[in-house]
């Protein structure tokens, strides 16, 4: 039996990792939300991780457009808080499986990008996920695992399928950009994979890519989550980034490679819309 502490257990991808977890056999679950344990305190991180074989950090600073006027303030949770979990993880002999981001990345691309490309962030959040990364793979080299995810949508939380929703019970037409490509990714399935992966002591440590198989635009999405839900996916039109900016620049091509899952004897996550398909069947996409 494993013990794990998960991180920011009330987010929406931590939310479903509980959820996964608890219905496995192999583990026993230490679930702190930020009440319970702040990561920006190393004292309290420090007196948090020993007890546990294995952490996973689903907790972030996830306001990709306030980090633009916060870089400091992201970074404290992205990286500074991210390397002291490391150490700690590091002190008590814990593997750490530490989430990410497709922003890492400079989005410019137009082949997946590989687990070793070359990071390059576009924008302050990408920075701070950035630094985060780089003290997990610095001071865990062979217990540290960077799961980078993107376009994460869920039950638990805001996410784009829902404020489609939304949207579409208020407005006739939605206009949505159609030229950034991604890959759509259930927090659920992302959550099955991270457990595979702890479930996995033979998996070398580094670099994985936590996003569903497959790619579209935001615009393919939004018509998904249309058809899918029963509503005439004609109603959405397609706009360019031009017409939607954010403070934060977007990357335009955040599709990633899953080569690496391979190495710990693991298949990529499903295809973007088998998942979405299963996500809108289990009712875990309402409007918000
Ligand atoms: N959502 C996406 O599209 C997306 C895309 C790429 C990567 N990711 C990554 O995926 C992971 C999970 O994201 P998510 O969408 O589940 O995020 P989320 O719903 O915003 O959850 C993040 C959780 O972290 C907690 N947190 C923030 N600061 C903290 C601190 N100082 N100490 C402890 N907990 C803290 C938050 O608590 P409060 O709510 O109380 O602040 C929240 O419960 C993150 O690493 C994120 O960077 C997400």
């Amino acid at each position: 039996m494993s013990k794990v502490l998960v991180t920011g257990a009330a987010g929406m991808l931590g939310t479903d990792l509980l959820a996964v977890l608890a219905a496995s056999p192999s583990f026993t679950v230490t679930a702190a939300t930020r009440a319970d344990l702040d990561l920006t305190s190393p004292a309290a991180v420090r007196a948090a991780v020993p007890g546990h074989d294995l952490v996973i950090n689903a907790a972030a600073w996830t306001a990709v457009d306030a980090a633009e006027t916060a870089e400091e303030e992201a970074t404290a949770v992205n990286g500074a808080a991210v390397a002291s979990l490391a150490s700690a993880c590091a002190a008590s002999g814990a593997r750490l499986i530490h989430v990410s981001t497709d922003y890492v990345l400079d989005g410019v691309a137009s082949s997946p990008y590989p687990e070793d490309a070359v990071p390059a962030p576009i924008n302050a959040y990408g920075r701070s996920k950035l630094a985060g990364e780089r003290a997990v793979l610095s001071l865990l080299p062979t217990a540290g695992y960077v799961v980078r995810t993107a376009w994460l949508y869920g039950e638990h939380g805001r996410c784009f399928p829902a404020t489609m929703l939304r949207l579409a019970a208020s407005r006739e037409t939605v206009d949505v950009v159609d030229d950034q490509r991604g890959q759509p990714t259930w927090s659920l399935a992302l959550a099955r994979q991270l457990v595979a992966l702890a479930a996995a002591p033979d998996a070398p440590a580094g670099i994985y890519h936590g996003t569903a198989s497959g790619e579209t635009t935001w615009f393919g999405f939004a018509r998904a989550v249309f058809a899918l839900n029963g509503l005439d996916p004609d109603r959405v039109r397609p706009t360019t980034s031009a017409k939607f900016v954010l403070p934060a620049p977007r990357p335009s091509y955040s599709v990633l490679g899953h080569a690496r899952w391979a190495s710990a004897g693991l298949s990529p996550l499903p295809d973007w819309h088998d998942s979405l398909t299963t996500a809108v069947a289990a009712g875990a996409l309402k409007p918000r």
